[in-house]
Parts: structure tokens; C-alpha cells; sequence
């Protein structure tokens, strides 16, 4: 793939297009101030951070959601975030697609994309003059990673007329060359409303296969897969299902399909954590990334978690530190090209008008 020093095509920018004034650093003490003011964000992590660590912790949260306000900012955290950002600092939680849904209805002058890159790349689509930031401008992912625009174009030459659907999982220059977007929950939906007997759905070789069991459109694909998801096996399932028959079993799409033909309920992270608060079952499994059993174990007291632990390495660079550090410098702004931008806002909001 089109690499520069390491990153993809469309991540060049280390540098924001506004001035705003400079912050202080604030104070990091864990004073009583600060342990009352982060009391009820302990309540909802203390299942996972011990009460020793928690000091390390809660001075960053005080001062990041003081410098949101005075950067007039909001927090979009995915729902891989780690607890203590997921319940301490973030303004808005979701999947892919409700993260976007909500970057196109912001009205704060400043996005902190507490996820990886292509999601702070499609706040910027969708809010071309907002600053947008992402606390680690190296935290990509390994679908974007496995295809480039070039590669688009050869496929539209070698299908022509066949509608190309994107994963959001993609760099904006990907974007620019299909036709629409999907999310993994409304990836059926898009394929269908294409109107056309064959869709290439790229670039995750997983969602398209589990996709086409679910249509009769004929799918297409590209060979590249999530590295978190790509890891679990049918077999593993079985073994999981066999050892505790009362399990339940809900997968994310990314997942090969012999995982998927054995989940109880397949959706996107949003419709996974629905679907746990829904039926409240005894024990689950979540075969996706570790810290959204984390994150919901709070207001799910009586669901017991199996937790095969996968962490996504990308997801896991965003750290408080790196937020604050983000919020104080104003570091690093998202940029995307305008000539690569406007064609990829129009596939990003083809799929958001598609379903409001
Ligand atoms: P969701 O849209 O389901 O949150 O998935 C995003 C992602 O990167 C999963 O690996
Ligand atoms: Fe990409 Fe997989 Fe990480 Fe999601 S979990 S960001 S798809 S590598």
C-alpha cells in the first residue's frame, strides 16, 4: 500500500489548520477535589481498576473534561475504548456508524476521535471546517491498511458497471473511489439498496462472506480481514459451547463465518451491547475486541462475561495521557485532501441519508 513515512495515504497532516490559544499544562495531583469529582466514574470502573490505581487515573479525567469545555470539544469514543475513557471523559459512545451519524450533527468547534484513524478521517469528511483531532495519528487499522485507491480503480476495471461498496474501515482515498459506504450494521442494507444482481463489498473478506448469507445479491470481495476478529475459530466456539451449553455466543461480523454459524446474535458493537442489555443473559460471550465486556459489565451486573480477550493494538494507543495531550497542544489534526474529500464525503453521506 501506498505508504509515506509510515503512514497511509491520506494520514499526512501532524499539524492543525486554526490557532487557539495555549494551555497551561494543569496540575495531575489526586487531591479530594479531584477524587470527589471523579467519584461516580469509579463506581463504574472499580470492576476493572483496582482502587490503589485509580489516583493514576482520575486527575487526567478531571482535566480533560475541564479542557473540553474550554476548547468548546466533544468526545467521540468508539466502543474498544478502554474504561476509563469510555466512562470518564467521552461525550458520546457508538459504533461506527452512530459515530459518524453524530460527527455530522456536532456543534462543537473541536472533535477529539477517540478511535482510529478512518473514524477521525470521516468526522473530517462529514465536518470539513472543524478541527479534528485524534490523540495518536498512528493508531490505523489493519482493513484500511489493506487496500488502496489504486487497487479500487483496478477493480472497477476489471468489473465494470458492478456498484463497489467500502467498508468505513478505509482510507478516505478509498472512499473517494467507491460508490457508497457501509457500516457492519447496515452493511445488508447498503448491498441491497444498490439495485444491481453483484456488489463488490471491499475490503473485509469476512463481513462480505457473512453478508452474502444474508442476500441474494452476489457478493465480491477483497482479501483483506481485521486482525482482531480473524483470530477466533468455529472450533474455539464449539469448545467454549460444549464446556458451558448455558452460554450465549454473539459475534461481530468481522468474524470468519464458521465463528458467525455458531453465534447466537451477529451485529455491529452497538448491536451487541443492545443485544446483551436486552436479554440479559446469564453468561455471554463477546467474540469481538476485550474492553466492551469491560464497559458494559457496569450496567449489566447479573451478566456473568466469558472473556476471550483480543485486544485491537490500534484502538489501544489512545490513552488519557494522549488525550490531554491532544486537548492542550491541539494535536494532531485530521486533514484529507479537498480533491480526495469531496468524493469520499459523498459515499460517507450516501449511507447516512440512505437510512434517515
Ligand atoms: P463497529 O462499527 O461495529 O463498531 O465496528 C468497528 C470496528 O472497527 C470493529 O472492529
Ligand atoms: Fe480495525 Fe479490527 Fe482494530 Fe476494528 S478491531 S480497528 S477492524 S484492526
Amino acid at each position: 500500500m501506498a505508504m509515506l513515512n509510515g503512514l497511509t495515504e491520506t494520514q499526512t497532516s501532524r499539524k492543525t489548520e486554526r490557532t487557539f490559544p495555549p494551555v497551561a499544562m494543569p496540575s495531575l495531583e489526586y487531591t479530594p477535589e479531584v477524587a470527589a469529582e471523579t467519584a461516580d466514574v469509579y463506581e463504574k470502573v472499580k470492576h476493572i481498576i483496582p482502587a490503589i490505581e485509580w489516583p493514576a487515573y482520575a486527575p487526567y479525567i478531571s482535566a480533560i473534561n475541564k479542557l473540553k469545555k474550554e476548547r468548546n470539544a466533544v468526545i467521540l469514543a468508539h466502543n474498544y475504548m478502554t474504561p476509563e475513557i469510555f466512562h470518564g471523559v467521552a461525550d458520546i459512545m457508538g459504533d461506527s456508524l452512530q459515530l459518524a451519524k453524530e460527527a455530522a450533527k456536532s456543534e462543537a468547534d473541536v472533535i477529539v476521535q477517540c478511535g482510529v484513524h478512518f473514524m477521525a478521517e470521516t468526522s473530517k469528511l462529514l465536518n470539513p471546517d472543524k478541527t479534528i483531532l485524534i490523540p495518536d495519528m498512528d493508531a490505523g487499522c489493519s482493513l484500511a491498511e489493506s487496500i488502496t485507491a489504486e487497487d479500487v480503480r483496478g477493480l472497477r476495471a476489471k468489473y465494470p458497471g458492478v456498484p463497489i461498496v467500502t467498508y468505513v474501515n478505509t482510507s478516505a482515498a478509498v472512499k473517494a473511489e467507491c460508490d457508497i459506504c457501509c457500516t457492519s450494521s447496515n452493511a445488508v442494507a447498503v448491498v441491497e439498496s444498490m439495485g444491481s444482481d453483484r456488489v463488490l463489498l471491499i475490503p473485509d473478506q469476512y463481513l462480505a462472506k457473512n453478508v452474502a448469507a444474508q442476500t441474494d445479491v452476489e457478493i465480491l470481495t477483497w482479501a483483506g480481514a481485521c486482525e482482531v476478529h480473524e483470530r477466533f475459530t468455529g472450533t474455539e466456539m464449539r469448545e467454549y459451547r460444549e464446556s458451558d451449553p448455558g452460554v450465549k455466543i454473539i459475534a461481530h461480523p468481522e468474524c470468519p463465518p464458521d465463528v458467525v454459524a455458531e453465534a447466537d446474535f451477529t451485529g455491529s458493537t452497538a448491536g451487541m451491547i443492545d443485544w446483551v442489555k436486552t436479554n440479559l443473559p446469564e453468561k455471554v460471550l463477546l467474540v469481538t475486541e476485550c474492553s466492551m465486556a469491560d464497559n458494559i459489565a457496569s450496567e449489566t451486573p447479573s451478566v456473568n462475561y466469558v472473556r476471550p480477550c483480543n485486544l485491537c493494538p490500534h484502538m489501544k494507543r489512545i490513552t488519557l495521557p494522549k488525550i490531554l495531550d491532544s486537548l492542550i497542544h491541539m494535536r494532531d489534526a485530521v486533514t484529507v485532501d479537498p480533491a480526495i474529500a469531496q468524493k469520499a464525503r459523498r459515499s460517507v453521506e450516501r449511507m447516512i441519508n440512505l437510512q434517515s
